[in-house]
Order: C-alpha cells, then structure tokens, then sequence
C-alpha cells in the first residue's frame, strides 16, 4: 500500500490515509515534519473498497485546507506546506509533527451513530444526559462534546466521559480540548449551513507543539471525518442519507451487488457507474461547501 516517496520514510496507513516522516527542517529550527497522504480508497461497512474513488484524495485534502483557514482564527493547524513530492501531488499535506493527544474529540449536534446507540441504552452520551424522545437525526438542545478513545485497528473507537478524558490527559489539556472542539463545531455548522449543508457531527485530533501549544492536526472537516446531511432531504426518525456514501452503501445492500452484509466477506467490485456517481458527489460537496471549482 506505501508508494516509494523520496525522502520520505513510512510510517502507518489507515484505511484511506498513509503517513510518512520527512526530513526535519534544514532550519536553524530542525523541526519534525510529516507527510500526510491521502488516497483513493473509500470504506465502507468497515470495508476498504475496489476500486478507489478516481479523485477523492485531492478533494479531501483541499477541504480540509479550506476549513484549516476559515478556522485559522480560532486555532492554529499543523499544516506546513502544500509543496509535495510529484508523486503525491495535490493530495498531500507538509505538516508539523505534533505529540497527539490520544483522544478522538467529537462534537455532535444532532444524534446519530454511536451517539444515539448509546442514548439508546443510557439517556446519555459519554456521559451527557439528554432529554427524553429524542430519535435518529434529532437536533440536540445545543451541541455536545463526546469524546473517544482511539481503538486498535480493526476495532471501533469507543466512546468516553469528559472525566476519563481528564485522567488521561489532565484537566487543563481536556478543557482546552472540549472547548476548542465546540467552537470549531459552531463555526463550521454554521458555514455548511448557510451553504444548506447540516453538520450533524465531527472528530478532530489536537496535538501539541514542543513549546505547549495546542494545534489542529490530522484532517478536518471531510465526509471520511465527518457527517454530512443535504440539508433539503433532512427529515429526523430515520437515517439521513449521507452526503457522499449513500451510492456505495444503497448499492452494497441492494440484491444487484449480491453482498451479504452479515457475512464477513469483503464486498465485490464497485460497478463503474457507482463509483462516477459517488466521485460527482464528492464534487459536489467540494464545491457547494466552498463556492470554488474543482
Ligand atoms: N500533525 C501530526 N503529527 C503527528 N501525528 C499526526 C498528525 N496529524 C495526524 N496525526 C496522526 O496520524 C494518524 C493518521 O492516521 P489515519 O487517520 O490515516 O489512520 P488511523 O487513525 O490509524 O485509522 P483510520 O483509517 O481508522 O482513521 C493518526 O494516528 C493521527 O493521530
Ligand atoms: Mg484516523
């Protein structure tokens, strides 16, 4: 799965992204320096799929770029530079390498997913007690902070309280981190909103700098970290459709694909068809959430 980058060492894949070190800064600084590449590859159903989605690495990575900025006055982010090996180019990101604080920050303002399997069970989420009657896609009285912790691969992150988050990292740190994870929340709902785009939910990663200071890491924003709902088709008591997803994922179920959901075998080949229509929609979301071309 690595490609072979000059001057570049691999580190780790995930399902759709690959990280590799860079040599430090050749400043008086000598600061660490990732690259952070990010593919093709689309999942789904815990999946990685064939083929890849012709596209999607660039498109993720220039809205995570546009969101770095429009949040620039909030937080600083980790990206360095978007000058890449030519291999890689258009889809990857320079950045700083950050001691990562070990903790998926989630913000939610609707209900969905884990957030509502567990207010299922408990009437709370990571131990936030909501009110009574709500359903899948409720709007939330006001968005919440819901933290995880980061699964080993292959498993699902699992959600946490706000306290074991303190005993993981301290109060400070914690505090820090909820708070900049729901204003970053409040100011991208209101920017997809406005663009008729509801953000129901969203995961950051905050790393620190050697001098302490917080900073914006990984990717932010993209449908891979996020949930998007087309505004217009919003209806609660059911699931959304998802913004990017919804081919691929109607498609795998269909009796067309043949797949067996509740077996544990790897999905077939996406038809050609699928995979242009879920391409347009990545498009699309690039370009109705930043008003530019693709
Ligand atoms: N600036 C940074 N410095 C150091 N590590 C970073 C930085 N930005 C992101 N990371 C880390 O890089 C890794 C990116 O991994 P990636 O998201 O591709 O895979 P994963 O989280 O292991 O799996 P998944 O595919 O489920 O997301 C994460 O561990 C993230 O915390
Ligand atoms: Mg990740």
């Amino acid at each position: 799965m690595p490609l072979d980058i000059p001057g570049a060492t691999h580190l780790h894949s995930g399902k759709v992204r690959d990280l590799y070190s860079l040599e430090p800064a050749d400043d008086e600084t000598g600061e660490e320096r990732l690259l952070m590449v990010a593919s093709d590859r689309i999942s789904a159903f815990d999946f990685i799929l064939t083929p890849g989605i012709p596209d999607k690495g660039e498109i993720l990575t220039r809205m995570s770029l546009w969101w770095f900025d429009q949040l620039a006055d909030l937080v600083p982010n980790h990206v360095v530079s978007t000058a890449v090996p030519e291999k890689v180019r258009g889809r990857a990101l320079v950045v700083e390498k950050l001691d990562m604080f070990p903790v998926e920050c989630v913000a939610r303002g609707y209900l969905t997913g884990s957030g509502l399997a567990d207010y299922e069970a408990t009437g709370e989420v990571c131990g936030v007690p909501l009110p009574p009657g709500l359903v899948d896609g409720s709007r939330l009285p006001e968005p919440i902070f819901t933290p995880a912790t980061k699964a080993e691969l292959g498993e699902h992150d699992e959600n946490v309280s706000f306290e074991a988050v303190t005993e993981t990292i301290g109060l400070e740190s914690a505090t820090a981190l909820k708070d900049l994870t729901l204003r970053i929340y409040a100011r991208a709902e209101e920017i997809a909103r406005e663009r008729g785009i509801i953000l129901a939910d969203t995961k950051l990663e905050f790393g620190a700098r050697p001098d302490g200071t917080i900073v914006l890491g990984d990717e932010v924003l993209t449908p891979d970290s996020s949930r998007f709902w087309p505004a217009d088709s919003y209806q609660p008591g059911r699931a959304q459709p998802s913004y990017d997803k919804q081919f691929v994922r109607n498609w795998l179920v269909s009796p067309e694909s043949g797949w067996d959901r509740a077996s544990d075998e790897q999905p077939p080949t996406l038809p050609d068809e699928i995979v242009a229509k879920t391409r347009e929609r990545y498009v699309q979301a690039y370009e109705q959430l930043t008003g530019q071309a693709f």
